[in-house]
């Protein structure tokens, strides 16, 4: 028998952050106190309301396969929670409900990117999305975004990278890893240009609802064509649940469900029911709670690695992320992590998982950690760059 993966499993590269992480977990291991300010989930779980009504929903045995496309009645609450936050009417029937953002990026580029074909993504970004675009037979071409763009696009830039071999763009807003919004005039002249170049644009908004020094926004505001992702995995601190959303225009709906029932017939029903009760009022009031939580804490963690030395030459207003420029400590940012992680027992994120422009010169620092946690990773840190 062939003892071979196929070259699309083979050259995918891996995720980098995973070496960090083996060596915190080893060190662990070993009795040591590490503190990660690298993981990219919530501290939060889903509140009571939410595990009530997935425990209600596995007593009452609603446990079947749903349609492909999601509920009826999760479809129309997550349309109905556009209307309650941003006044927009999106019709429900061009919700499909899918495995979290990555079920929703796999979608729609699959629905999208014909192979060989390429799409532009900035540089840094999450790293899965070249993969997929790989997978599927297409590339990503990365746009290499610095501080002056808060690391995000521009119109500008995307009408110079554009050549016939681009389909289209994908960038999130919020950012990973740079906790950066593309503001909505922004959003807007990129979405002119694609449409003038008969492209499609692909905005992941994952973070929706962490935003903190302005009311959120939606790319769905700037029309039908553009393709809107989002996920109950941040904001909603539902992770492990494996449950996201795609807004699609209408006419491309019968191609995604097609690929979701063929792909993977639904996503989980358990989730589906229980992500009802996200909307309540009770709930809500506890993810706005959290977002003030994480605002607190951004508030605090900026200025502090700002005074001990590391560059934040943009302050991120949105996720729980900082894109930390480490040029003033004079290492690449892979070999810093690791020694900052042996030597103080903190763990950062290196940049080169998110792309190749300036990545080395760059960490992630995630803020979705206590305070306390918080206070004493900057504490260590205090003691080993002062040394
Ligand atoms: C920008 C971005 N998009 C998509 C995802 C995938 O998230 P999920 O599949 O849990 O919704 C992540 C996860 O961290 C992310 O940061």
């Amino acid at each position: 028998m062939r003892r071979q993966a196929a070259s699309r499993a083979r050259n995918i590269e891996p995720f980098y952050v995973m070496e960090i992480v083996k060596e915190a977990q080893r060190l662990a291991g070993a009795g040591r106190s590490i503190i990660h300010l690298s993981i990219g989930e919530p501290d939060f779980s889903a509140p009571p309301p939410v595990q009530a009504a997935a425990t209600r929903a596995i007593e009452e045995s609603r446990t079947q396969y749903t349609p492909a496309l999601g509920t009826d009645a999760l479809r129309e609450a997550i349309a109905a929670d556009y209307r309650r936050r941003f006044d927009l009417a999106v019709d429900p029937g061009r919700v499909v409900v899918t495995a979290g953002a990555s079920g929703a990026l796999l979608l729609a580029l699959a629905a999208m990117l014909e192979r060989d074909h390429c799409i532009l993504m900035p540089d840094p970004s999450y790293p899965c999305n070249r993969h997929f675009a790989a997978v599927l037979g297409g590339r990503a071409r990365l746009l290499p975004c610095g501080p002056v763009t808060r690391f995000q696009p521009t119109a500008e830039m995307i009408e110079a990278a554009w050549d016939a071999d681009c389909a289209g763009v994908l960038l999130a807003s919020p950012s990973n890893p740079t906790g950066t919004t593309v503001a909505p005039h922004v959003l807007s002249a990129i979405a002119d240009r694609i449409r003038g170049r008969s492209g499609f644009l692909i905005v992941d908004e994952i973070y929706q609802g962490l935003s903190y020094d302005h009311a959120p926004t939606t790319a769905l505001a700037l029309g039908e064509d553009v393709l809107v992702l989002a996920s109950f995995s941040k904001y909603f601190s539902m992770t492990g649940w494996r449950l996201g959303w795609l807004v699609a225009p209408d006419w491309l709906v019968p191609s995604l469900e097609k690929l979701a029932q063929n792909l993977y017939i639904c996503p989980s029903a358990i989730a589906q029911h229980a992500a009802l009760a996200c909307f309540s009022d009770e709930a809500t009031a506890v993810y706005e709670e959290r977002r003030e939580e994480f605002r607190r804490r951004r508030d605090f963690l900026v200025p502090a690695l700002r005074d001990l030395g590391f560059d934040v030459p943009v302050v991120p207003d949105g996720a729980f992320y900082v894109y930390a420029d480490i040029g003033r400590f004079g290492a690449d940012s892979w070999s810093f992590a690791f020694e900052l992680l042996r030597e103080a027992g903190v763990c950062v994120v290196p940049g080169r998982d998110f792309g190749q422009a300036e990545t080395s010169r760059y960490v992630r620092v995630s803020y979705a950690n206590k305070r306390d946690q918080l206070e004493e990773a900057v504490r260590r840190m205090r003691r080993y760059l002062h040394r």
